[in-house]
């Protein structure tokens, strides 16, 4: 099955609106014939999704879209400081991260909730990308499957119904912990095992359908090593934090598909 290459720029909480605005203009500006096979997505911080939505508006890239690093697991209502799926929908975000390791471990997001915002993001048709991935000391203990196979199942059986009739909406993300910012990306082996573990376990859940779902990589991409990553079995695209920061970066991951 051709799945369609996802390569997204999780920003985090980095940048001013000048600094952000110059960024994604230009990455637009690079963004050439042979980026168009990929889908390429912005992640700013939430207080700056509304410009960047402007800036695509005027610039119309053909493939860049936007999206959201976090949401609230609560429709509207008095849950101070949150911001829910509708808000991020309005500003035309099409794509929302849920349960990114920083979350998890620095906000304390359990599986509950994370299992809730799936839930409302499949229901509101925004994409989500569902970030799952061992510890150091998990990975040493050889966890990892273990502990992939519960955030999988943890956070989708909730929405296994939804997801059933919209497997296309899921992204997984596989996002070791100790790969993330620390300039040590997993390595090609281990990867491609356990993306090929997480396709199996999509398939006992969703069977067919879960070939429509993308299983992308995230930990320390760069503009040396996506071409490599972006080649491997089961690879459908990349989740880049600091290397996304610099648009020559950004862009030259873009181009290595
Ligand atoms: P780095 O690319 O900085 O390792 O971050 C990865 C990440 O957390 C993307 O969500």
């Amino acid at each position: 099955m051709n799945r369609k290459i996802i390569i997204a720029a999780n920003w985090k909480q980095n940048g001013t609106s000048k600094s952000l605005n110059k960024l994604a203009s230009s990455i637009i500006k690079g963004i050439n014939k042979t980026t168009r096979k990929c889908e390429i997505v912005l992640l700013p911080p939430s207080i700056y999704v509304n410009e960047i939505k402007k800036l695509l508006e005027t610039k119309k890239p053909y493939n860049v879209f936007l999206g959201i690093q976090n949401i609230s697991p609560y429709n509207n209502g008095a849950y101070t400081g949150e911001i829910s799926i509708s808000m991020a929908k309005e500003l035309q975000c099409k794509f929302c991260i849920i349960g990114h390791s920083e979350r998890r471990i620095i906000f304390n997001e359990d599986q509950i909730s994370l299992a809730k915002k799936l839930t409302l993001a499949i229901e509101n048709q925004v994409k989500a990308i569902y970030c799952v991935g061992e510890t150091l000391s998990e990975f040493r203990k050889n966890m990892t499957k273990k502990i992939i196979n519960n955030q999988l199942k943890q956070g989708l059986d909730r929405s296994l119904k939804l997801l059933r009739k919209n497997p296309e909406k899921l992204i997984i993300a596989y996002e070791p912990v100790w790969a993330i910012g620390t300039g040590k990306n997993a390595s090609e082996k281990d990867i491609v095992n356990t993306h090929k573990y997480i396709r199996k376990i999509l398939f006992s859940m969703f069977g067919t359908l879960s070939e429509k779902i993308r299983i992308i990589y995230g930990g320390s991409v760069n503009n040396k090593n996506a071409n490599t990553i972006l080649n491997l079995n089961d690879v459908d695209g990349v989740l880049v934090g600091g290397a996304s920061l610099n648009a020559k970066k950004f862009v030259e991951i873009c181009s290595s598909i």
